[in-house]
């Protein structure tokens, strides 16, 4: 069936897109606010999308008369953290994306732990494995109030338990135990479920056509 955007809702092409393009990795974004007051919201309108240099980008929605404040207080600062979600924090994260006016710590109604970061103002957030330091370089507003983030990652802080060898950046990604949006109001999936899939060199693929 075709679903054409152009004559679709907002609601519609939002509801299209969350419950197709899954799993979603979520972003648990911290910033400061102008006074200074940490705030914390998950986004999974979120993915890296660059490997070098290294941009994550964030979807982020209105929150009258401007953005949610994530998206205001990153085109104040010009500087966030994203910090990965693991399962044993999913409930912190929810209770995070609470629709708390600006000025209230989401980090302290959530009971979370705040650690300084090494390279920007917020603070990253102790109960999460990875943390990505991230420092804006585009936003890009779009209609209805609406707006992209893309931010470089200046730096990575990754719980010494998960990582495997230093030299290499080999990580214990299964370790991380990371959880990522699925469809519907409460939908999340775990990142256990494996699939192996080594890629084919043209070299391999053409050498299966000569013997086929
Ligand atoms: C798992 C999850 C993912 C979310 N993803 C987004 C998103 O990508 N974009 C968005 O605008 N809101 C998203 N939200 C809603 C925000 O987290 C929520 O509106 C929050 O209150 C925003 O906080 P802030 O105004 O402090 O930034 C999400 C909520 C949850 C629970």
């Amino acid at each position: 069936m075709l679903f054409d955007c152009a004559a679709l809702s907002p609601e519609s092409t939002y509801k299209l897109l969350v419950s197709t393009v899954v799993p979603r990795p979520i972003a648990w974004v911290t910033t400061l606010d102008a006074e200074g007051v940490p705030n914390a919201a998950p986004y999974s309108f979120f993915n890296a999308v660059c490997g070098s240099p290294p941009v994550v980008c964030i979807g982020i929605g209105p929150k009258k008369p401007g953005l949610k404040d994530t998206g205001e207080n990153i085109r104040r600062s010009g500087e966030f953290v994203v910090n990965l979600v693991p399962e044993k924090a999913a409930r912190a994260m929810n209770v995070t994306a609470i629709d708390f006016p600006p000025g209230v710590n989401e980090l302290v109604e959530a009971g979370l732990t705040p650690l300084p970061s090494t390279h920007v103002a917020p603070p990253r957030i102790a109960e999460s494995p990875v943390a990505l330091e991230c420092r804006l370089l585009q936003l890009v507003d779009l209609a209805a109030g609406r707006a992209v983030v893309l931010g470089e990652v200046l730096a990575f802080q990754i719980d010494d338990a998960c990582v495997l060898d230093a030299s290499r950046c080999y990580i214990d990604t299964p370790r991380l135990g990371l959880i990522g949006r699925m469809h519907g109001a409460g939908g999340y999936v775990r990142t256990t479920d494996r699939l192996e899939m080594p890629r084919i060199s043209l070299a391999d693929w053409q050498a299966r056509g000569a013997a086929g």
